[in-house]
């Protein structure tokens, strides 16, 4: 039974202005429907350029659940792929990542393909003749998908036509990645340490409505932070506050930190916590850091880069990055029950070690499978996962200080415990997802 297929009107009725319906994170064909319509419309990360430095590189990805590679052409440029063979769709590539030489050759009968996807060879190319080949859908190679954009080293995709360009579906919320390429000294990133996955048994948006969530640190934490917090209190007086120390308590600043932090909106679903401040704010200095900051930027600029310490930014669809640890959360739907989390890591080019150390701490203690604080976030959101098919009540509440006028409003900055930016994700669910329906 379809209820939501073709019904614009049906899908724009789970999100109200002040709560959503279970259907948008428990029913299968919404989650089809995001797969159809709501990820290709719009413009969604793939990957960075760091992860493919030289021509015949690779990296296997998903938009949405749609297979696609960011590849290096011979020519330097960077191209997206449909990861599907043009003879019967066979995936080309099975490894994540790896270098393909001159062409793609696919594992089935061996078409092969140039890396920016058009037909290099097919064997036994006779079969074909008079056949009107050259008029076929297979005939032009892999499909590329065609709205690709490069913003200083992050490649987004965006597979339909129409739509918002990058501009507008971005706008000043890329004030975010700059901050965290500009805090590098040669304003450049590279993605290192490696990846880490983890699968959530939930749904994806639970995931990205967590960023902006920072009602729930000090509670759903207590466990692992509170826990830091209180070995920390019995270390003897005059020891050295260690790394993870530093990066953990935070965790469990009471609500009026976080309420005084600030969030920040934007159009479309993006937006940031950490508008004043923020739990990456109190980290020690890293010796000779500043200097170089200073020799690149000049002592004004490079003050005011490493003084904007934003916590989250989320951009919608799937992604958030920490501009001041460098790292980036991909929240990839597998169903509507299952998101594969990616976090990613950058180092700063030009910067101390010490920096890219703290990133990737950050990730093991916060992120990873094996991290002191992510399971505390899982176990919610399985829990709400498996709650929501209680009948007990039918809508999740997004109503934390609500005002009725705020979906004229874009750029503002709000009380940092506001689900504002949690409605505004769902006001942009709403209407990527029924785009040209
Ligand atoms: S499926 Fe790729 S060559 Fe046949
Ligand atoms: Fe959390």
């Amino acid at each position: 039974m379809t209820r939501y297929a073709g019904n614009a009107a049906a899908l724009r009725a789970l999100v109200r202005e002040q709560e959503v319906h279970r259907d948008v994170y428990v029913s299968e064909e919404v989650f089809q429907l995001e797969m159809e319509h709501m990820f290709p419309n719009s413009w969604v990360y793939v990957g960075h350029d760091s992860q493919v430095p030289n021509a015949g590189d690779y990296f296997g990805t998903t938009i949405g659940t749609q297979p696609v590679l960011l590849v290096r052409h011979t020519d330097g440029k960077v191209h997206v792929l449909h990861n599907r063979c043009p003879h019967k769709g066979t995936r080309i590539t099975s490894e994540t990542c790896g270098n393909t030489g001159k062409f793609f050759r696919c594992p089935y009968h061996a078409w092969s393909f140039k890396t920016d996807g058009s037909l290099l060879a097919i064997p036994l190319k006779k079969g074909y003749e008079n056949t009107g080949f050259e008029q076929s859908h297979a005939a032009p190679g892999m499909a590329p998908v065609r709205h690709v954009r490069n913003y200083r080293g992050f490649v987004f995709a965006k597979i339909n036509g129409g739509g918002l360009d990058f501009e507008e579906f971005f706008g000043e919320s890329l004030s975010s990645f700059d901050n965290m390429i500009d805090r590098s000294p040669a304003g450049q990133l590279k993605v290192a340490g490696g990846v880490l996955r983890y699968m959530h048994n939930c749904n994806w948006k639970m995931l990205v409505e967590n960023q902006t969530d920072t009602c729930h640190p000090m509670v759903a934490h207590e466990s692992s932070a509170g826990t830091v917090v209180e070995v920390w209190k019995k270390a003897p007086p005059g020891t050295k506050k260690p790394m993870a120390v530093e990066i953990i308590a935070p965790f469990m600043s009471p609500y009026e930190f976080f309420e005084n932090m600030g969030i920040r909106i934007w159009d479309n679903g993006h937006g940031h916590t950490g508008v004043h401040h923020s739990i990456h704010s109190d980290y020690s200095a890293v010796p000779g850091y500043f200097e170089k900051m200073t020799a690149a930027y000049g002592e004004e600029r490079a003050k005011a880069i490493l003084g904007e310490n934003r916590h989250n930014t989320v951009y919608f669809p799937n992604i958030m990055i920490k501009g001041p640890i460098q790292l980036l959360r991909h929240f990839k739907p597998i169903a509507a029950n299952k998101t594969l989390v990616e976090s990613w890591t950058f180092q700063l080019v030009d910067a101390p070690d010490m920096l890219l150390e703290r990133t990737l701490m950050y990730n093991r203690l916060i992120n990873a499978p094996t991290s002191i604080v992510g399971h505390d976030d899982l176990e919610m959101y399985e829990r709400a996962q498996e709650g929501l098919h209680s009948n007990g009540n039918e809508w999740v509440n997004l109503q934390r200080l609500y005002s009725p006028d705020e979906a004229e409003q874009t750029n503002v900055a709000v009380n940092g415990t506001s689900e504002w930016p949690m409605r505004h994700q769902f006001r942009a669910w709403s209407k990527f997802m029924t785009m040209g329906m």
